[in-house]
């Protein structure tokens, strides 16, 4: 967040999980599930929302045309080759747009201008400018974008850059379309292309950088050190291929290391896994468990040297709070690997109080369980400990009676049916 008083530059997250994102393989949208995630992502806090491709197809552009409605703070973009009809149509779809953002692209690599366009740079240079022109009579605010920037011949991409900036483009976006590029080369590139282009200080600077070997986050934060101060990216780092640069890392990558990287963002973070909980719930399509920030075992705890740790001071294991990105709670999850102090925790939580030698048996029984069946869960424990005290795990025949508020609830009357699952607990998917 940008808070009164800070001087720090602020990065404009410009997000394509409706565009980029929704591109990729099993992630496509209907319209009214694009509208729920555009609410979301103003929610989130960001900046600017590619809504989509509206020359696509009718779906895309209805697409854009609601998104375009929905919401009234962020920008709205809507991409476009640099062809008059796919200008005219994406200005269509902003009509009605509070803060229409019109991004217009064309490929500036000689592999994609000869292989894939059969364009001489000369043209393309022209259909760029161009294009941006024609969007500029309509809109304040356009943005090119010169795919494959950084396999480009640099004279040739200042050449370009210099074109559109006079045509009156506001913000200059250049993709590492395939994902190719270093940290350090990628630092050089935007300093070099900054430094050449006439009219440099006129417009903002972006970087999309694609996931393909790991280094999209690295890459647009190598971006920002270089002067770019807008930053597109998509949340779970869904995209073409391996994906965009993930939103919520760099979010958090920014808020956890100002002392490395003193930049600020306009993202709430308490939104963080929220809408990473949504984009899964509309498409299906699962974060892996180890994602960063929102993956399922993000906070996840369970070897026993570090449950200890944390159940001590929990900075010994994590470097954020899950709270603050909205994940509910840490979770211990109990294996093989746990030990006694993170089961007492978790008996605790629920209500039990073994004694001491009581603690030694059911530890026992929590690991031979867990070289069966991978995680023990709360409603195993329950069950354990209900064998234990000969207690029947089964329903028991009378209701549940609830403790006073405040007090423990009793162990004999806990059921394994009432006790939520360990992923139950707020992480996931399905949660
Ligand atoms: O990856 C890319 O180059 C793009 C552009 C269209 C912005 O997505
Ligand atoms: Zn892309």
């Amino acid at each position: 967040m940008h808070a009164e008083g800070d001087v720090r530059p602020r990065i404009a997250i410009f997000d394509t999980t409706l565009r980029d994102g929704e591109q990729a393989p099993g992630f496509s949208m209907r319209e009214a599930e694009k509208v729920r995630l555009a609410v979301k992502l103003d929610e989130l806090g960001v900046d600017i929302l590619e809504a989509g491709f509206p020359i696509a197809s009718e779906d895309d552009f209805s697409g854009v045309r609601a998104v375009a409605k929905a919401v009234r703070r962020p920008v709205v973009a809507a991409l476009a080759r640099a062809v008059d009809a796919d200008v005219d149509r994406a200005l269509e779809a902003l009509d009605g747009c509070a803060r229409p953002r019109l991004h217009t692209f064309i490929a500036t690599s000689d592999l994609h201008l000869s292989h894939k366009l059969h364009m001489s740079r000369g043209q393309a240079l022209e259909a760029a400018a161009r294009a941006v022109a024609r969007a500029r009579r309509h809109v304040d605010d356009v943005e090119f974008s010169a795919e494959d920037a950084t396999r480009s011949d640099v004279d040739y991409l200042v050449a370009v850059v210099t074109a559109v900036i006079q045509a009156g483009a506001t913000t200059v976006n250049l993709p590492d379309t395939v994902g190719y590029s270093t940290p350090d080369e990628i630092y050089k590139f935007f300093t070099a292309i900054r430094a050449r282009v006439p009219g440099a200080e006129r417009v903002v600077f972006s970087a999309h950088c694609h996931n393909d070997l790991g280094l999209a986050v690295a890459n647009s934060l190598a971006a920002i050190e270089a002067g770019c101060r807008q930053i597109e990216c998509t949340v779970n780092g869904v995209g073409e291929r391996a994906g965009n640069a993930s939103l919520e890392e760099i979010v958090m990558t920014l808020r956890v290391r100002p002392d490395k990287l003193p930049f600020a963002t306009g993202i709430v973070p308490g939104q963080i896994y929220s809408a990473s909980q949504l984009l899964t719930e509309l498409t299906g399509e699962a974060v892996q468990a180890n994602k960063a920030i929102v993956g399922r075992n993000a906070f996840a705890h369970e070897a026993g040297i570090h449950q200890d740790g944390i159940l001590k001071d929990r900075r010994t294991y994590e470097i954020m709070r899950p709270e603050d990105v909205g994940v509910p709670k840490t979770t211990m999850v109990l294996g093989k690997h746990s030990g006694r102090h993170a089961l007492k925790a978790r008996c605790e939580a629920l209500g039990i109080v073994p004694a001491r030698h009581e603690l030694d048996d059911l530890y026992r029984r929590m690991i031979a369980l867990a070289d069966r069946q991978k995680v023990v869960h709360d409603r195993d424990l329950v069950s354990l400990w209900s064998a234990m005290k000969r207690v029947p795990a089964a329903r028991p025949a009378h209701p549940v009676h609830h403790a006073p508020s405040g007090a423990r609830p009793a162990v004999a009357a806990l059921r394994a049916e009432d006790v939520p699952a360990a992923e139950e607990a707020g992480y996931g998917y399905g949660v």
